[in-house]
């Protein structure tokens, strides 16, 4: 039996786990499995060896194959390794983080890689892609699990694929130069490293991610060129992008999705991010309610930390004693201005990017992405910027995996316009035969989880429900 990305029984299987994940929400648990993988707290692979500090961010500090999985369950018919790489906390110091480098077993071009930022969008480290991806593990992170699904899609296309923990050792979700460093660091040691087969020592490389992901993609295309100028880097795509952090929280502050915000200030207040400055001062305004939600959110993952707060907000004073007023106070302002992309010349991508946003977002404001293009274009930069019209922040993922997949495939071809361009896409249908036959059977897929999705996103939460009991019982 043939068993290639290009084989029909490969995306078969993609289509039925597709199914699985998002479609078929209603099936029955899955069983729990005998062999566990070890948590990122308890696994000694995740510990960086003595001296390491001394090492270039970049640097490969371990590495392993792993049987990757889909839902920690079913075999993923890839080469899967894992590489343990130095990169750079906030303040400057040496940290270390993991990435997972997949490769289709037939037919991968070896001369390039996509860097796949996933949306794991929580601050414990449970959720981390790496745990996620092994076979044994828990579906803590069900965000993870399904991206993976698209992360299928650039294997099936016959690329080497990385995907960073890019949040750090302390799982730190909405810092973006922390995640940005990440990010590039992780595409130095997969570039370095000799165990994928690569037939050059500079790859070229794209980068992708959508919503969390697009933070860790936009801030890494930012920091490229003082970061990591030696990169060959050809493109970015960035969907549903949280350019600006303080937009985010009064828009998503008090709505079914406002559970992704004390996640955020988990994420924020790490040491490996601006733990020095933000910690004491959260601990002087929280209250009790408050921190019961931050440490709930430092223990879950994003789905159920959503189903936690859902409603709620972090800008009134049973959650800190500032209320409203907390977005206009210094600490924390000097915390969000460093978490604006596009504000300084000097952070803008060399690479031409794509990205792409629902004009109805519900979760990440529309606007502060459309002010990242202005910036990003006045500042010199290439950058298509593509408005979903119909369609809400989920459904746009999806709609726009083809138009994703055809921006990598120009961005390795060097084939990108320069310069600024927009565009509307009123369709609310995958297209399944937009990326040629071969990926058929996968953008059924997408479009059937599209229809189960809802206008607009209608289903999501009732969606994310059912995803909790599968967490639950698994
Ligand atoms: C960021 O969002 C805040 C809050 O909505 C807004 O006041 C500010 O103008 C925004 N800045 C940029 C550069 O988008
Ligand atoms: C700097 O970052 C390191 C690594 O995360 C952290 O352990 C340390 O506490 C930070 N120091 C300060 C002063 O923020
Ligand atoms: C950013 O988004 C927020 C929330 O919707 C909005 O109030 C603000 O005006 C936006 N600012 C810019 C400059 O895009």
């Amino acid at each position: 039996m043939s068993f290639g990305p290009s084989s029909p029984v490969w995306h078969q299987l993609v289509l039925v786990l597709l199914a699985l994940a998002i479609t078929e929400l209603h099936a029955r648990p899955l069983k729990p499995i005998a062999a566990r993988a070890s948590v990122p707290a308890t696994d000694p692979f995740y510990q960086p060896p003595a001296g390491y500090e001394a090492e270039e961010p970049g640097t490969i500090l371990r590495t392993r194959s792993i049987v990757a999985s889909f839902f920690g369950l079913l075999l993923d018919a890839v080469e899967a390794h894992q590489l343990l790489y130095r990169t750079t906390a906030v303040n400057g110091t040496a940290i270390a983080t993991v990435t997972t480098g997949f490769k289709p077993l037939l037919g991968a071009a070896t001369d390039r890689f996509v860097s796949f930022q996933t949306a794991y969008d929580s601050s414990d480290t449970v959720c981390d892609p790496s745990y996620n991806y092994e076979l044994g593990a828990v579906q803590t992170d069900i965000i993870s699990a399904v991206e993976f699904l698209i992360l299928q899609v650039y294997l099936a296309e016959g690329y080497i694929v990385a995907a960073p923990d890019y949040e750090g050792p302390d799982a730190a979700f909405a810092p973006g130069r922390l995640e940005g460093m990440g990010v590039l660091d992780g595409m130095r040691a997969v570039s370095a490293y000799t165990g994928l087969g690569f037939s050059t020592t500079t790859p070229a490389i794209v980068g992708v991610g959508y919503s969390g992901g697009a933070i860790a993609s936009g801030w890494a295309a930012s920091l490229q060129s003082d970061y990591a100028p030696e990169l060959s880097i050809k493109g970015w795509a960035a969907g549903g992008t949280p350019a600006n952090l303080t937009g985010t929280t009064v828009f998503v502050d008090n709505t079914v999705f406002s559970g992704f915000l004390p996640a955020a200030l988990d994420g924020l207040a790490k040491p490996s991010a601006y733990g020095a400055e933000l910690g004491p001062f959260i601990e002087s305004i929280i209250t009790p309610l408050g921190q019961s939600k931050l440490t709930f959110a430092n223990t879950y993952c994003a789905v159920e930390d959503i189903l936690n707060f859902a409603e709620q907000s972090v800008l009134s004073t049973s959650f800190q004693s500032l209320g409203y007023d907390l977005v206009y106070d210094p600490t924390f302002v000097s915390v969000m201005q460093q978490n604006i992309m596009g504000l300084y010349a000097n952070e803008t991508p060399i690479a031409p990017v794509l990205l792409y946003h629902a004009a109805l977002d519900e979760i990440i404001p529309y606007a502060n992405a459309s002010t990242l293009f202005d910036s990003w274009c006045s500042n010199g930069a290439s950058v298509q910027f593509t408005t979903y019209g119909s369609g809400g922040h989920a459904t746009t993922e999806l709609l726009g995996v083809p138009a994703a997949v055809e921006f990598v495939e120009a961005a390795f071809a060097g084939t990108v316009a320069s310069g600024c361009s927009s565009n509307t896409v009123l369709d609310s249908t995958v297209d399944p035969l937009a990326l040629g036959l071969d990926l058929e059977p996968l953008l059924t897929g997408l479009l059937d989880a599209l229809v189960r999705f809802g206008e607009q996103d209608a289903n999501l939460i009732s969606d994310l429900a059912i995803l909790e009991t599968l967490i639950t019982v698994t």
